[in-house]
């Protein structure tokens, strides 16, 4: 079976979007794809429950515990491979893990591996991102789905969703607005990626 991989830092409420859809859309009589692991570098994100409770395997490989992102990353790619019995998981999902991965993380899983980032890029790379387009004044807004190279939020484009930016928006009601389209766009991605 093709096994799936999340990594998470916090809510996870886009990996719990990606186990909902390969649920109700039965991916893994479709094409074989399986959420095998959840895997936090925060030993107390909430998302880490919601994995529990869907019986999915959860695994925490906290940064803290190292030295150097060479050794985080050296554990951590042990830890996914862990979880697919070939070592050679399907694809490995980035789902608001907030970690800069080394150069060696991105080509052990060249292809394998893809992000969402909460703007529409090229734009805004990097962080507060709502924040950035309201003080732009731009008009609209959005979140992309994209494969995962050493340069940070770069990558080819997988999918994407705009929304408006509305006259009395703040960061926090532009961000909502935007996950809503990010938990139909990940699914969406991570289905096109496997089940084609
Ligand atoms: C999402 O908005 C995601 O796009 C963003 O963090 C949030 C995580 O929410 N990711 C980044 O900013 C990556 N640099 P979630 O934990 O509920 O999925």
């Amino acid at each position: 079976s093709k096994n799936i991989v999340i990594l998470i830092s916090g809510g996870g409420s886009n990996m719990a979007a990606i186990v909902n859809a390969a649920h109700q859309q039965r991916w893994h009589e479709v094409c074989g794809a399986r959420v095998a692991a959840v895997i936090s570098n925060k030993p107390d994100a909430k998302g880490l429950d919601f994995a529990r409770s869907r019986r999915i395997a959860t695994d925490v490989v906290d940064h803290k515990g190292f030295s150097s992102r060479e050794a985080f990353d050296a554990a951590l790619m042990q830890r996914i491979d862990g979880h697919d019995p070939d070592g050679h998981p399907a694809l490995v999902v980035l789902a608001g893990f907030m970690r800069i991965l080394t150069p060696g993380f991105v080509q052990h899983y060249a292809g394998r591996l893809v992000n969402i980032h909460p703007s529409l890029l090229p734009a805004f790379t990097g962080l507060n991102t709502h924040q950035r387009a309201i003080d732009a004044g731009c008009r609209f807004a959005g979140a992309t789905v994209h494969r995962v190279t050493s340069e940070l939020d770069d990558g080819d484009i997988l999918e994407q969703a705009v929304v408006p930016v509305l006259p009395h928006d703040t960061a926090e009601s532009l961000a909502a607005r935007v996950l809503t389209q990010e938990h139909l766009i990940y699914p969406r991605a991570v289905r096109r990626l496997l089940c084609v």
